[in-house]
């Protein structure tokens, strides 16, 4: 029985016995990488050199083969790849068969026979958490939020004039449905560690249900200020579901702002608006997300702007991504709904007006900032009327399988403004849409419009006649 054996990078607790003549063991490995991965594993020595590899004290040093092997096969830490060039290293599925005969210099045995699993993703805190600015004290509160996927578009590329690479980040495939989770996973958590009980939000809806699912998963209340008959049916839901208070204002979404700000000044309750700096830190990730996958960033991103914490966040991080790890920054396209520009129009609008009613918002909290990521990046901020918004929604459902809420259809509808135009030429360049929320949360809007589908009789002559005509 061997315990307490610590490699480099990670601690392992093991214990081996005598099957047969050939020595087995089992261990159980928790290891950080570079990137804070972890790992759990079983192996199996076997092999002239298992004898050694089992019995010694110094076997320690043996872990640092296998181990090091399999987190640069998971394409982790690339200084220990190094280390693992001395070694022969098949990987089918989990199994992974290493000729471990040295590690750094040492010989360590025959052939080790080792079975890895990765341990499932643990949330964007675990995995970024180092590189965004939270107090120590910070209590994490996840639901595996991030992570998202970027799909390439190509049949909305080729639609738009082709020539470029479009790719989609899916935000819609957060936990609770939009964006929101990745800067509510930070700004729960430090509030948690901070000893928080009742957290409240303005909202047009994603924010409302996304701050009420982090309280309910930290055992905080929740208090979320919606605009009146405003926000659609899956966020209202949402927010009820996860046992938030939900209160109506009889104003829009900048007249609860301002409200949730008073009280915040005067009781002991946490703001968790994009005006929370720790939202903002969460929001970054999405940046580093698509710079790991796509190992640079993108020349142009495209997002929707409302009270523009997202493209704040995204710029913040496609910045310290690049200080960091010399990804390159984007050019930044922002697109607010025509009838709540105001970004565009260069004044607060008191009434906005638009079907994409997450972006219903008047004066931005951080209009400010998002001016100055636009103008930064060399992107701009533009608008897009509602039929343009709606139509990129129906298009890119019908062509890419993707249904986003209205809102999150802007950046593209953007996109397309602008190719149209000829004031961004894409040709040749790698674009990113962010589509910040999922279609189920707003699916009036497609089934208003609807023809109701046909109903026939449960015959199969019936249904012949109304497919094959
Ligand atoms: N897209 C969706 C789906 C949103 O819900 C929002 C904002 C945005 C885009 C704009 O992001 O505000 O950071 O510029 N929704 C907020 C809310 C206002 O209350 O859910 P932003």
């Amino acid at each position: 029985m061997f315990s307490g054996m610590t490699g480099k990078s990670f601690h392992s607790t093991t214990s081996g016995a005598d099957v047969d003549g050939i020595k087995v063991g089992i261990a159980v490995l928790v290891g950080t990488g570079v990137m804070g991965e972890y790992f759990l594993g079983f192996w199996v020595a076997v092999g002239s050199g298992a004898d050694d590899l089992l019995s010694k004290s110094s076997v320690a040093g043996v872990w640092v083969g296998p181990l090091t092997g399999i987190m640069a096969d998971s394409a982790v830490a690339s200084p220990v790849q190094a280390v693992i060039k001395t070694q022969a290293m098949k990987v089918r599925s989990n199994k992974r068969f290493i000729k471990a005969k040295y590690s750094r210099g040492k010989l360590i045995g025959d052939e080790i026979l080792c079975y890895t699993r990765r341990m499932a993703y643990q949330g964007l805190l675990h995995k970024y958490g180092t590189l965004l600015d939270l107090p120590l004290y910070t209590r994490r509160v996840s639901l595996l939020e991030g992570n998202t996927p970027l799909i390439k578009a190509d049949n909305l590329a080729r639609q738009l004039g082709g020539g470029f690479e479009l790719f989609i980040k899916y935000e819609g495939l957060n936990p609770t449905g939009s964006f929101k989770d990745r800067g509510m996973t930070a700004a729960v958590s430090e509030a948690l560690g901070r000893g928080v009980t009742t957290v409240i939000c303005a909202s047009t809806g994603n924010t409302a249900a996304s701050a009420a699912a982090y309280a309910a998963r930290a055992g905080m209340k929740s208090i979320v200020l919606i605009p009146q008959g405003k926000v659609a049916a899956g966020k209202l839901a949402g927010a009820m579901a996860y046992g938030a208070q939900v209160i109506q204002i009889d104003g829009s979404f900048d007249d609860a702002l301002t409200m949730v700000i008073e009280i915040t000044n005067k009781h002991p309750i946490c703001l968790v608006n994009s005006i929370n700096p720790y939202r903002i830190e969460g929001q970054k990730t999405s940046a580093f997300e698509i710079c790991d996958v796509l190992d640079s960033s993108p020349d142009w991103l495209c997002l929707p702007v409302g009270n523009a914490g997202n493209i704040t966040s995204y710029w913040a991080g496609f910045k310290q991504y690049n200080q960091m790890k010399s990804t390159g920054l984007p050019q930044v396209l922002g697109v607010q709904a025509a009838g709540a520009a105001p970004l565009v129009l260069g004044h607060p609008i008191e009434n906005p007006e638009t079907v994409a009613t997450a972006i219903r918002i008047g004066k931005p909290a951080r209009g400010e900032l998002a001016l100055q990521a636009a103008e930064e990046s060399k992107g701009r901020i533009i608008a897009a009327s509602d039929d343009q918004i709606l139509d990129m929604q129906k298009t890119l459902a019908k062509l890419e399988g993707i249904w986003v809420e209205p809102a999150s259809a802007a950046g593209l509808a953007g996109l397309a403004i602008e190719i149209a135009n000829g004031t961004l030429n894409p040709k040749g360049k790698r674009v990113v849409a962010i589509c910040t929320g999922h279609g189920l949360k707003d699916p009036e809007i497609i089934t208003k419009d609807m023809q109701k589908p046909s109903i026939v009789p449960p015959r199969l002559e019936a249904l012949e006649e109304i497919i094959m005509r």
